[in-house]
């Protein structure tokens, strides 16, 4: 077999879904998230305030709370027992409340538009 050939992810960054991000500060941040990478994770690698992740994606901190603009909050995949228990520890819970952890991105949602939460306190 040769080396590279099973496994391999391959993508062309030119083609790279984006999320918006409005910070609760009101900074707009495009970003670039490589599918199959969390909501969370594009935050973080690209450093938008606001999201934390203490927890780094375990479904157990509330720390990476967003508001799912409602323009795509029927886009949006059911949330499980888990994400709805943890969301009540949140800050200010609406009801296009998520946790970014939970939400992997994909190129459907190439655009999406996430309000970051009071993540800081
Ligand atoms: S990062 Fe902790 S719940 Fe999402």
């Amino acid at each position: 077999m040769q080396a590279g050939a099973a496994g391999a992810r391959f993508f062309d960054p030119k083609n790279m879904p984006k999320v918006i991000y409005i910070t609760p500060k009101g900074e707009r941040r495009e970003v670039e998230v490589e599918n199959g990478y969390s909501i969370m994770e594009g935050a973080i690698n690209n450093n938008v305030d606001g999201i934390v992740a203490e927890c780094g994606g375990a479904c157990a901190c509330a720390t990476c709370h967003s508001y799912i603009d409602e323009s795509w909050i029927d886009k949006m995949p059911p949330m499980d027992d888990m994400e709805d228990s943890m969301l009540d520890a949140a800050f200010d819970r609406r009801d296009n409340s998520r946790l970014t952890c939970q939400l992997e991105m994909n190129d459907a949602w190439d655009g999406l538009i996430v309000h970051v939460g009071e993540n800081d306190y």
